[in-house]
């Protein structure tokens, strides 16, 4: 059963085109079909998989296209050709991102442990009701992205408790920690999944990345 995944938040730079790129990755290495979406101007994605496409053409294949303003009817006919669709937007509020929220299967909100990124939740906890009424279906997430490794600061723990109030988006357990692989993954053109390095930080990284595939697309952890 394909699925369409939309990765937003009403923030920029919390680590949403790395998750897309990411897990695409992923998924693609377990041989599935995948189409990445890049539906932000900004084009991280597009420069991600022009790279990969260059200097990396053995690694598994995805597909990447660009797409601005409405995006429903182009997702609908996208999802009956790939497997899994995985859509990235901008920083905001934006037609790409709302537009996308009504036939999405899941929708994946990267967030940062700080009370100014978690104050943009409840006004996308607002965007996701509404979708709702177009789109029952709709699963949404929310995760702990470049968080702080420090154990001496408790943000995460309570960001988690803040997070756990909003009934619009459920926590994942998985968190993405602030680990400077996954900055010299995206400018590569690889994902931290296709390294072969032995570095703590590397394997670490791959770890969070396939245990956030499997909670979101599999219930599973
Ligand atoms: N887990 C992480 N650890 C360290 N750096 C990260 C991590 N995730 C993302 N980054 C880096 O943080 C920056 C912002 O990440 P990214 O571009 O994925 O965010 P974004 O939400 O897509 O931003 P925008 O809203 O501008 O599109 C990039 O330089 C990226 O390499
Ligand atoms: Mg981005």
């Amino acid at each position: 059963m394909s699925k369409i995944l939309l990765i937003a938040s009403q923030k920029g730079g919390v680590g949403k085109s790395t998750t897309a790129i990411n897990i695409s990755s992923v998924l693609a290495n377990q041989g599935h079909d995948v189409l990445l979406v890049d539906s932000d101007r900004q084009a991280s994605v597009s420069e991600w998989w022009a790279e990969r496409k260059l200097h990396h053409p053995d690694k598994p294949k995805i597909a990447c296209i660009q797409k601005y303003g409405e995006l429903d009817d182009t997702l609908i006919d996208l999802r009956n050709r790939y497997e899994y669709v995985i859509v990235d937007v901008t920083g905001r509020d934006s037609e790409e991102m709302r537009s996308a929220m009504v036939v999405a299967d899941i929708l994946l909100t990267p967030v940062k442990a700080s009370q100014v990124d978690i104050n943009t939740l409840p006004n996308m906890c607002k965007i996701i009701k509404q979708s709702r009424v177009f789109n029952k279906r709709l699963l949404s997430y929310v995760f702990l992205s470049i968080a702080p490794s420090n154990p001496k600061i408790n943000e995460i723990e309570q960001a988690k408790r803040t997070i756990l109030d909003f009934s619009e988006l459920q926590l994942l357990k998985t968190v993405v920690f602030d680990r400077k692989i996954y900055r010299d993954c995206m400018a590569d053109g690889l994902a931290v999944t296709e390294l072969n390095g032995r570095a703590d930080s590397e394997i670490s990284a791959k770890k969070e990345m396939l245990a956030l595939v499997e909670e979101v697309l599999h219930g599973q952890i």
